[in-house]
């Protein structure tokens, strides 16, 4: 059995297919048997007026089909909109211009952009946005709901199967909203327990003459006003928060791949890379530049 909301919108969508796909046919078919029958013979044809019954019986299955499908759509918004009275989230997402925040109520996990689900069980997503209006959407996960700044929306997020879901803002929300995209991870409990508690811990601290230099940059330079490197729920949220930024597979809303290379060339000239986002070029030096990718690239 799959999860009911998934079901229903899948059951309305394949009505919905059917009858398109009829009405296409019919369609197809008159203009070809017209066009055929009624193919210049040299001869002015001769105008007829109305039909009055064909005309009424148009109507009224055109009344029928639309009448189906309105209390089938709201019958299913009914059965899926199954939110308790006041709701309290598993699981904030806060869209930004141009990556999701992801705040785990329960255990106080702060993340971006990869979201991490235990299979099997139902999280209520509270939705809501930093800017302007986003759209949370991951097709194989069931309906999508748009993200309006100083408003929480909610939704059921379930998967029965594990693996790796992709999604995109389906809301256009500026510059780089073709690249907001979302990756969900459906693991097993355990998995998911183990992820949790590593996000958990507070950043590493380390010996490495190279990493603290890094770590020295990014509180020089600023990049601390934007994005923290603490699991600390009030820290600063304009970027993604940093702490484990190497153990994301990807960065940039899943624009690329999160590699040594590629955070050099962002790092280095951001608009180059995502023109339009909101992180300035620092022009870093090289000898900052390649502190700041080691420090990052090590933040398990
Ligand atoms: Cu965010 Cu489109």
């Amino acid at each position: 059995m799959q999860f009911p909301d998934i079901e229903i919108t899948e059951r309305l969508f394949l009505y919905f297919g059917i009858v398109a796909f009829i009405i296409f046919v019919l369609v197809v078919f008159f203009i070809n048997r017209f066009t055929v029958k009624y193919r210049d013979k040299g001869e002015i044809p001769v105008q007829s007026g109305g039909n009055e019954k064909f005309e009424v019986g148009m109507i009224i299955i055109a009344v029928c089909i639309t009448t189906f499908f309105l209390v089938m759509t709201l019958m299913g918004m009914k059965s899926i909109q199954t939110i308790p009275d006041n709701p309290k989230a598993d699981l904030n997402i806060i869209g930004h211009q141009w990556w999701w925040e992801a705040r785990y109520t329960e255990s106080g996990v702060l993340t971006a952009n990869e979201i991490h689900i235990p299979v099997g069980e139902k999280i209520l997503l509270g939705l809501t946005s930093a800017d302007v209006i986003h759209s949370w959407w991951i097709p194989d996960l069931g309906r999508k709901l748009d993200m309006i700044p100083g408003m929480k929306s909610y939704m059921w997020l379930y998967s029965e199967k594990e693996g790796e879901f992709l999604g995109a803002c389906s809301e256009f929300c500026g510059a780089q909203h073709a690249r907001m995209r979302i990756r969900v991870i459906v693991q097993s409990r355990e998995d998911f327990e183990a992820w949790e508690q590593g996000q958990l811990k507070e950043a590493k601290f380390s010996s490495d003459a190279l990493f603290n230099r890094g770590k020295q940059v990014f509180e020089e330079r600023t990049c601390t006003n934007c994005h923290s490197i603490t699991v600390n729920q009030d820290s600063a949220d304009i970027g993604p928060n940093l702490t484990h930024f190497a153990s994301r597979k990807h960065f940039l809303s899943d624009m690329k791949e999160n590699n040594k290379e590629n955070l050099r060339a962002w790092l280095k000239d951001p608009q180059q890379v995502k023109s339009g986002a909101k992180m300035p070029n620092f022009i870093f030096p090289e000898e900052e530049l390649e502190a700041l990718v080691h420090y990052l690239s090590n933040l398990k």
